[in-house]
């Protein structure tokens, strides 16, 4: 059923593969003992799982397109600051891969079964193949600018509802306890009331590909960096929703304060967040 010949050089068949192989990585060592550290604060984990991971997918990325930029979470310095700095390092490289080996480290380490694979490729900064791999349900979301998006084969599309009351939300809790953490709560609690409920599943990638599926009506979240949104947003966009930053602008890269959804509910989104400045940032 997959529409994609994964044995050729493509893109897209490359990111599958590097997505697919890296999953089940991964997917083996769930439960295993491995090294592990904090990173921007106690909060923030890294193990050597996330490493590995990242190595195997740079390894095989290099191995078809070696003069090919990457950019992946574990090559970049923990921070707001260092990521921007690396991104706009990138950015005008004709081809930038942008890698999360892992995406839901926090959920990997406690066996709570929600992590991700997210890989994306750009093109002079737009993002042009998005592959999203869940290894745990096998799951493989992917898109290509202009071509649509599937999931394990079958054509996605975003879900219909009309209001944020008939919505089913997600939102997110990055580990920075000063800044980013009080955000998402103001956003937590400004939401909560307006929308059917809320949801908070730890993997940005896989929420972005959820709302791209219908299986979630919106997603926003404030102080993410490129490696959890470039894939993910691709899904959203080629499956009929909208991405955009948290006051409504078009998304691109360095956008770090999300908010996706069906389309039909972006406006309110984006009022009820701007409006009551849910966000404490605009
Ligand atoms: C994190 C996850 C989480 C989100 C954080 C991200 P990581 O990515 O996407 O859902 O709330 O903001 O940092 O570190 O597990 O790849
Ligand atoms: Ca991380
Ligand atoms: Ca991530
Ligand atoms: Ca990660």
């Amino acid at each position: 059923k997959i529409p994609y010949v994964v044995t050729s050089k493509s893109y897209t068949a490359v990111a599958i593969n590097a997505a697919a192989k890296a999953g089940e990585w991964i997917k083996s060592r769930a439960g295993s003992t491995f090294k592990m550290a904090t990173k921007y604060s106690a909060q923030d984990l890294v193990t050597e799982v996330d490493k590995g991971a990242e190595q195997m997918i740079r390894r095989l990325i290099l191995t078809h397109f070696p003069d090919h930029a990457i950019l992946g979470e574990e090559g970049v310095e923990p921070g707001a600051e260092a990521s921007a700095k690396a991104l706009e390092a990138a950015r005008e490289e004709e081809f930038l891969w942008i890698v999360d080996p892992v995406d839901g480290t926090t959920n990997f380490v406690h066996g709570f079964p929600f992590f991700s694979v997210s890989i994306a490729l750009a093109h002079r900064g737009e993002v042009i193949v998005g592959v999203i791999y869940d290894p745990i349900r096998d799951e493989l979301f992917v898109a290509e600018k202009g071509k649509g998006a599937y999931v394990h084969g079958d054509r996605m599309k975003v879900s219909s509802e009309a209001s944020l009351s008939d919505s089913l939300v997600a939102i997110g809790f990055p580990p920075d306890p000063e800044f980013a953490l009080p955000a998402n709560m103001s956003v937590a609690k400004t939401l909560a009331p307006k929308v059917r409920n809320l949801r908070a599943g730890g993997s940005a990638a896989l929420h972005l590909a959820y709302v791209a599926a219908g299986r979630l009506s919106a997603y926003t979240e404030i102080g993410l960096n490129p490696w959890d949104i470039a894939a993910g947003a691709l899904l959203v966009q080629e499956s009929g929703g909208i991405v955009t930053d948290t006051q409504g602008n078009p998304y691109h890269l360095a956008v770090r304060y999300v908010a996706a959804s069906n389309g039909r509910i972006h406006e309110e989104l984006i009022r009820t967040l701007t409006e009551e400045n849910a966000t404490g940032v605009n």
